[in-house]
This record gives C-alpha cells, sequence and structure tokens, in this order.
C-alpha cells in the first residue's frame, strides 16, 4: 500500500461534492419520512444475513448517507449511530429519525477524525457496519482498518457489504479502463458525485420514484481510492481482526452502475447477456478477537 496518512484535502472535495450529489438523490426518493413510518426498510437480505440478530446491540454506521439504512438498523432492534461527511447526508438523516420516529444518534464527520476521537473516549461497539460505495472514499486503509478494530468491543464484528474491486475496473460501457492494482492511488473524477439515484429508478427507491432535480451537473469533483480484495483483508488482518466471512456475488444491489444492467427479482443487477460474469459485490465479516491478550 503506498498512501501512509489520509488525504484529508480530498476528503474534503468530495464532501462537497456529496453534499450536492444528495440533494439530487433525495428529490427522488419522495415522502421518506412516511415510508419508515409505514414499516419500509431500505436493507438488502444480504446484510440482513450477515448481520443477523442484532436486537439489543450497539452498532456504528460508517458513512451512513443519508441515514436510510441507519434507521433500518434501527429497526431491527439496534442502538445506532450513524457518520457521514457531508453536512447535507447528517441534516437529512437527523430530520429523518425526528419525523419517522426512528431514535438514533448521527454524527458529521471524517470517518478517520471519528474513528481516532471515539477510540480517545473508549467508546465501544458490537458492530461497525459499512455498506455499498464506503471503501472507495477510503484514503489510509491502514489507518481505517486499525480505526475500526479500536472502536469494536472484544468479540465484536465488522460488517461490510460493498462494489466489488473488480467491477470498479470497468467503465459504465463495460470497457476495462481502470487497473485493479492501483495501491490506492486517488482517481480523481472532474464531474464529480453523479445522481446515480436517477439512472437506477425504482431500483433504488421501490416505493416509488420522483422526477425531483433534472440533468444533474455536480459543481464540485470527486476522487476515490482504488483497493483490492488483497489489500482490504490484508488491513484488517493487520489490525488484529480475524476474517469469519469473504463472499462474491455476481451481481450488484440496487445500483444501475453500467450501461444495460439486467435487473432481476430483489432488486439483483446483473451484467448484459454478452458480457461473462464477474463479481459485482463482496462482502467481509471480520471479529474483534474475544480478551486483550497479555504479552
Ligand atoms: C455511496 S455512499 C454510502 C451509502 C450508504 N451505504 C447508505 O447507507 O446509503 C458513500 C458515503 O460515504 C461518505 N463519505 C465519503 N468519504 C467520507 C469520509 N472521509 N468520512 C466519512 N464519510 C465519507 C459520503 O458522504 C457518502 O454519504
Amino acid at each position: 500500500m503506498t498512501a501512509s496518512s489520509p488525504r484529508k484535502d480530498f476528503h474534503e472535495e468530495n464532501r462537497l461534492s456529496w453534499n450536492e450529489a444528495i440533494k439530487a438523490h433525495n428529490s427522488h426518493k419522495g415522502d421518506q419520512a412516511k415510508f419508515f413510518r409505514d414499516g419500509g426498510s431500505t436493507l438488502f437480505p444480504e446484510e440482513k444475513e450477515l448481520l443477523g440478530d442484532i436486537t439489543g446491540l450497539s452498532l456504528v454506521h460508517l458513512q451512513c448517507n443519508a441515514g436510510q439504512d441507519t434507521l433500518s438498523l434501527a429497526r431491527l432492534g439496534a442502538f445506532v449511530t450513524g457518520v457521514d461527511i457531508s453536512d447535507e447526508a447528517i441534516t437529512f438523516a437527523h430530520k429523518l429519525s425526528e419525523e419517522s420516529g426512528i431514535p438514533a444518534t448521527f454524527h458529521r464527520a471524517d470517518v478517520f477524525d471519528w474513528l481516532e476521537e471515539t477510540a480517545k473516549l473508549g467508546e465501544q461497539f458490537d458492530i461497525v457496519f459499512s455498506s455499498y460505495g464506503a471503501v472507495c472514499w477510503i484514503s489510509d486503509l491502514n489507518l481505517w482498518a486499525k480505526g475500526i478494530a479500536d472502536v469494536l468491543k472484544p468479540g465484536g464484528r465488522f460488517v461490510l457489504v460493498d462494489f466489488h474491486p473488480v467491477a470498479m475496473m470497468f467503465d459504465v460501457d463495460w470497457s476495462h479502463k481502470f487497473s485493479y492494482f492501483s495501491q490506492g492511488k486517488p482517481l480523481t473524477w472532474e464531474d464529480g458525485i453523479s445522481d446515480y439515484v436517477a439512472s437506477s429508478g425504482t431500483a433504488l427507491t421501490p416505493w416509488g420514484y420522483e422526477t425531483g432535480v433534472e440533468n444533474f451537473r455536480n459543481p464540485y469533483r470527486s476522487h476515490e481510492f482504488q483497493w483490492g480484495i488483497g489489500d482490504i483483508i490484508s488491513a484488517l488482518l493487520s489490525a488484529g481482526l480475524t476474517l469469519e466471512v469473504l463472499k462474491e456475488y455476481p451481481y450488484a444491489n440496487g445500483c444501475k452502475i453500467f450501461e444495460r444492467m439486467r435487473e432481476a427479482p430483489g432488486r439483483r443487477m446483473f451484467p448484459p447477456e454478452d458480457v461473462p460474469n464477474l463479481p459485482l459485490m463482496y462482502a467481509i465479516v471480520a471479529r474483534q478477537r474475544h480478551f486483550n491478550t497479555i504479552y
């Protein structure tokens, strides 16, 4: 791995870009408080299965976006905390929690700052959870993994479901455009974070898509960091966690990240017929040791 400290300068630009994108995303999602009051959940079966019964557990959702999944996790009985760098995301999440009547704590913070401060305070959680478009925003994987390990209780679990780094090698037209082995090298998108909710339609808004913002153009660029599966697992193992689950999936949930994706039941997006199968999502469960070893 080449990156050795977080690129806070790039994170700040990402914050601005996410602020704009989230306004556009939420413009398509209608009355989300009503959706939750009516018993709705935005979770997919994959993360529910990996998490198992979370009743009564403390859970922090890193990069929680506008809080929809965080509130869905609270619905399953966990005491939830959501953390995200975007002001727009956290303002919306607070409002959604209030209007839906689902209690949750939200913090606007860079994930690196939050992990460091929380560890210093000695606060720990049963579960650290992150999902769907998370690791590509992490500029220092070793520090991230160590931060996660530090805020896990003994025996606690890190649960991650994300888009597969193999999928990140392809452009939207399925041409092989980007390197797999990038060691976290920043990849800058001058047009910033897109309105992927608009391009996914009801796949990301199964309760009803609204036209909302049209022809969205993000005025702020964004920076991603490409890490391979080996990088991610090595970082978690180096942080002292034990790998319990590694799964790969031939589909992506909800998000139509490429052209001509085929939608299967359950909002699973597969490549078109003429593209051989490839991993589009992966999941990891890694556990903190049950007690501190004294050397
Ligand atoms: C694709 S979204 C994740 C979606 C999420 N799974 C959900 O529940 O909707 C990525 C999120 O990462 C956040 N993010 C990016 N860089 C971050 C950082 N350095 N610290 C905290 N959050 C960050 C963005 O603001 C954005 O909300």
